[in-house]
């Protein structure tokens, strides 16, 4: 077992990695106080037995499998199951599924009485490499994605390859997404994928990166916890890839393979991505996305996608598009492109 620790300034989090992560701590975090569960319809169905190994004590809210029940409504069921519950500050949450599992139990571990003691297992592969290590908790609300959030260190995540043997293609794919983030801003990351284009359908190979990444974002959390610099690395691909996942139905990691392919090229047009690196870095984006290849997402939406992107968090007050953009090896760059520039671009290189 493999174990980091992110040493926020709010709150250190241990991250355990390995198949054991779960036998050896999960007996220790549910023991001498009341235990609360998160999780999906599809979870809960898959792993009836590990829950019932694991959790039988403990009250378990399932939440409707699916993007759009990261929202408000499905916050306040969980906040009121928990009170029902009689859940007290003592109590700890558990967040057993995907980002999205992972981003509402968060949240409401962060809400109940100002913050109870919260535990991420991730077991989808993007839950893994990214989304539940580093405190952001979200839901959605009138069609813009986690506008309501807060930061909140998970106490542990518990981090098992196990969970993925059950994961279907497609959510293979939505890991690729965060993965190439990585080796978009990780030199090592991105040799790593460069070398084993071979293996991109090797889910072995994907779990092998899972520390990396894993690694990459606690050092970057650790700089800056609340996204006033450093962390904004963290969303090459996003401003484009959440307005898109919003406008087309993909889900959020294919949003962000195809966020950062846009975003890559029209870093190139504009000159601040190096051409040849670029190349490289689309060419793996390229490989990632012929994982599980779908029929092609419908973009016919995609002016409403340059709508979605002016709400974005990232923007400033000007009326311009902010991205985090990809600027050669290890290295990468804001962009601000006015509003007008950025709808064209998009409608460019959306093919
Ligand atoms: N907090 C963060 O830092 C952060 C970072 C990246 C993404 N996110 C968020 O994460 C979400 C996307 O996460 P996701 O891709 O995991 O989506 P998801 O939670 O919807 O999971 C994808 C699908 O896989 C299923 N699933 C999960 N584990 C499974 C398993 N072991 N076997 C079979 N099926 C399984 C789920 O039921 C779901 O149908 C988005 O809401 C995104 O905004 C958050």
């Amino acid at each position: 077992m493999q174990t980091i620790t992110l040493k926020a300034p709010s709150m250190e989090s241990q991250i355990h990695i390995g198949t054991e992560a779960i036998t050896a701590r999960l007996p220790v975090l549910t023991a001498g106080q009341k235990n609360f569960v998160v999780t999906d319809s599809n979870v809960r169905a898959l792993y009836s037995a590990w829950f019932e190994k694991y959790f039988s004590d403990a009250r378990i809210f399932v939440l409707p499998a699916g993007e759009e029940n990261k929202n408000f409504s499905e916050l306040q069921a969980i906040l009121n199951e928990m009170a029902r519950a009689g859940m007290h500050r003592t109590s700890r949450v558990f967040a057993v599924g995907g980002g999205v599992v992972g981003d509402i139990a968060g949240l409401a571990a962060a809400l109940f009485m100002r913050g109870v003691s919260c535990v991420q297992i991730p077991t989808s592969l993007l839950a893994q490499v990214d989304s539940s290590v580093g405190g952001k908790t979200a839901v959605d609300l009138g069609g813009v994605k986690n506008v309501v959030g807060a930061f909140y260190q998970p106490c542990e995540v518990l981090v098992s390859s196990e969970f993925l043997k059950t994961l279907p293609p497609r959510e293979i794919k939505c890991g690729l997404g965060e993965i190439v983030k990585y080796a978009a801003l990780n030199a090592e990351i991105f040799d790593e994928l460069e070398r084993n284009t071979g293996k991109f359908d090797d889910l072995d190979f994907w779990a092998s990166l899972t520390g990396l990444c894993i690694r990459h974002k606690a050092r970057v959390v650790e700089a800056d916890e609340k996204e006033n610099g450093e962390r904004k690395s963290l969303n090459v691909g996003h401003t484009t890839g959440h307005a898109i996942e919003l406008a087309s139905g993909l889900s959020h990691g294919e949003g962000v393979l195809f966020g950062m392919r846009i975003e890559t090229k029209i870093a190139i047009e504009q000159g601040v991505c190096n051409r040849v690196y670029g190349e490289r870095l689309l060419a793996l984006i390229d490989k990632a996305l012929a994982v599980a290849p779908q029929s092609v997402p419908d973009f016919s939406q995609i002016g409403e996608a340059a709508e979605n992107a002016r709400a974005d968090k990232k923007n400033a007050d000007d009326g311009k598009i902010r991205m985090a953009v990809a600027k050669d090896k290890g290295a990468w760059t804001m962009l601000d492109l006015p509003f007008a520039e950025y709808k064209n671009c998009l409608i460019k290189y959306v093919k």
